[in-house]
């Protein structure tokens, strides 16, 4: 309901819409549209009121609330069920715990903040209050465990894409999960799954976007290397409208994976991504693999080139895009090996 009031409160823009014609579109009395109204402003909404005039939305309330983000969501089933919190542990975690008991596909958990927002590899994504986009997305897709790389690709797609239309052609993907801006990552995702024998029972996808944090907010280990949305532009963004952007996003992929299967999503990946004939190394566990990037394969696994020529085939690992080899210092060494 609040929702609804929120969408005609917002399509009036600064004009007054008095009560009674509030409550005729929505089809209720004056006395509960004034209870909705209430709601909303106990959310963050300033929403002023005048015995001639009605109301007006002064300001709308820059939060991920579940009625902020339905007010611009276009899913059919991403976010219909939202759960928020102010602060949480993680949302991966608190979205694991909702599955377990049941929750349905396509809920979304987000918060304001993480006190302990969980990266790849044990590592801590920096979430602070008001300043990010932290969502974890519940799903339970029928496909084999063997599927689940497609996923984290799926979704850097989605993430890129949305993005992209705020930074055109200034965003690139970097397998296998990371969304970066000119070299600076800007977004990460990270899926837990649990599993029965080999079929997903449920998945966890759990999405971290650096929107309004200005360059000097991130602590200086990631100055040089994290980037937002407000540090590339100079601009505010509402968080609220991005995520519904996202979630459309995936819907959409997550769709065509399921009607035409994976290959249409790894061709968009493949035009996103900005790791093809690039020299890299990748750490798995306990040993580092190093050579040049010369292709993905149907599975979304990262194909490299060694000195010998030999390709191997990696599902998995932290991948860092090495520097073009300094032609003057390899001349230098070069001539000191003769
Ligand atoms: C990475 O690139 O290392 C993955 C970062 C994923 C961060 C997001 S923020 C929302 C969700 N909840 C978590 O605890 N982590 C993910």
């Amino acid at each position: 309901m609040k929702e609804r009031v929120l969408t005609h409160l917002k399509g009036a823009g600064a004009d007054w819409i008095s009560g009674g014609r509030l409550s005729i579109k929505m089809g209720m009395t004056r006395t509960a549209v004034w209870k909705q109204i209430c709601r909303l402003r106990d959310e963050g909404y300033v929403i002023d009121s005048s015995r001639g005039k009605g109301y007006v939305l002064r300001r709308v309330s820059d939060s991920l609330l579940p009625a902020e983000i339905q007010s611009h969501l276009k899913t059919d089933f991403m976010g219909r069920e939202i759960i928020y919190r102010p602060e949480v542990e993680s949302t991966n975690s608190l979205a694991k715990s909702l599955a377990v008991r049941g929750a349905p596909a396509g809920t979304i958990v987000v918060a304001e903040s993480q006190a302990a927002g969980k990266g790849r590899k044990g590592r801590v994504w920096f979430s602070p209050p008001g300043a990010g986009i932290y969502v974890s997305m519940i799903l339970r897709p029928h496909f084999s465990l063997a599927e689940a790389t497609k996923f984290t690709l799926l979704t850097g797609v989605a993430l890129a894409e949305t993005l992209l239309c705020l930074l055109p052609g200034r965003v690139e993907i970097k397998w296998p999960n990371d969304v970066l801006v000119d070299g600076r990552k800007i977004a990460g995702i990270l899926i837990e799954i649990s599993t029965e024998i080999d079929r997903i029972d449920y998945m966890v996808v759990g999405v971290g976007v650096n929107v309004n944090l200005k360059r000097q907010d991130f602590p200086p280990e990631l100055k040089k290397i994290a980037t937002s949305l407000r540090a590339e532009t100079g601009k505010y963004f509402s968080r609220a409208a991005i995520l519904a952007d996202f979630l459309a996003a995936f819907e959409k992929y997550y769709g065509v994976f399921q009607d035409f299967g994976f290959a249409p999503v790894l061709a968009r990946w493949k035009r996103l991504s900005n790791i093809l004939e690039k020299e890299v190394q990748v750490s798995l566990l306990g040993s580092t693999i190093a050579g040049r990037v010369s292709g993905i394969d149907r599975d979304g696994a990262l194909l490299i080139r060694g000195r010998r020529g030999c390709v191997q085939r990696i599902l998995s690992g932290d991948m860092t895009l090495l520097r073009k080899p300094d032609v003057r210092r390899r001349r230098k060494s070069a001539a000191g090996n003769k």
